[in-house]
């Protein structure tokens, strides 16, 4: 079977790229050019597209024209075209969680209803949707991934008592590789806080971090959490985001 993954520079793509799938970055395919997109799909003739392509950056989404093409009508697109596997986001709910797949969604950032949109469009379109949030891995752009980095620059603030779920990406990525099909949730099994994430790292590298209440972010789901949650805990993966095996 010959799947392909798009944004496969991305901290997603990338470990799904390395596992296998055929990987587009955003250089060779851009998502939102139709003409690119059909030459990609005539010349490699995939089975099968794990979408991981998108503008990830909450905020940005609501100022930034480009982000409804990247994250809803390139999708949807593809979709339509070749069994799609769209990787979207815990940030289709609010709170309160845990919740399961079949539960009504309640978005509360453009972010959110962007992926809530691609969602309906990509099952319309016969394709499939796999949940996921909090992201961790080597290279990655996020807080979480570039923890190391921040906490060697001076103290790093982060949120208390806010649930998340810290998903390593080798680990997501090999569940996106089954191909399972319908709406699924693929998350870490152990819940945290920014806070103490950032003290666990911080006590393996060194470094700072003041907890806060509250951060200047734009609107956030309350309870992000997802059920089920059965990816490998945060505390078996540190490893693997401190000293990636070469
Ligand atoms: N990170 C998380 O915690 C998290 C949580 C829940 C869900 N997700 C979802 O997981 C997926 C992967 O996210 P990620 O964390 O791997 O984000 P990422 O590191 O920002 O990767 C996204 C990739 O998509 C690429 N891209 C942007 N516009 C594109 C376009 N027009 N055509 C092709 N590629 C394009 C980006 O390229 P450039 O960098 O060159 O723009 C980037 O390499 C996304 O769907 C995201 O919404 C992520």
């Amino acid at each position: 079977m010959k799947i392909l993954v798009t944004g496969a520079a991305g901290l997603l793509g990338s470990a799904v790229a390395v596992r296998g799938a055929h990987g587009l970055s955003r250089g060779a395919l851009d998502v939102t050019d139709t003409v690119a997109v059909e030459r990609a799909l005539a010349a490699l003739q995939p089975d099968a597209v794990v979408f991981c392509a998108a503008i990830a950056d909450v905020d940005r989404c609501a100022h930034d024209p480009l982000a409804e093409a990247v994250n809803v009508q390139a999708p949807i697109a593809m979709a339509q075209r070749v069994p799609t596997w769209l990787v979207s986001t815990n940030y289709v709910f609010d709170g309160p969680g845990p919740h399961h797949p079949g539960d009504p969604r309640r978005p509360v950032n453009t972010y959110g209803r962007q992926k809530a949109r691609a969602e309906d469009g990509v099952l319309a379109a016969g394709g499939h949707v796999v949940r996921t949030g909090w992201l961790f891995g080597p290279g990655g752009r996020n807080f979480p991934s570039r923890l190391p980095e921040l906490l060697a620059g001076g103290p790093v603030t982060a949120l208390e008592d806010w649930p998340v779920q810290p998903t390593f990406v080798g680990d997501l990525a090999e569940r996106l590789l089954e191909l399972r099909p319908g709406v699924t949730h693929a998350i870490g099994r152990e819940t945290t806080t920014w806070a103490d994430f950032a003290r666990a790292v911080a006590q393996r590298v060194g470094g700072t971090v003041l907890g806060v209440e509250a951060l200047d972010l734009g609107p956030r789901p309350t309870d992000a959490r997802l059920a089920p949650a059965d990816l490998a805990g945060w505390s078996e993966r540190l490893d693997d985001l401190l000293a990636p095996a070469g």
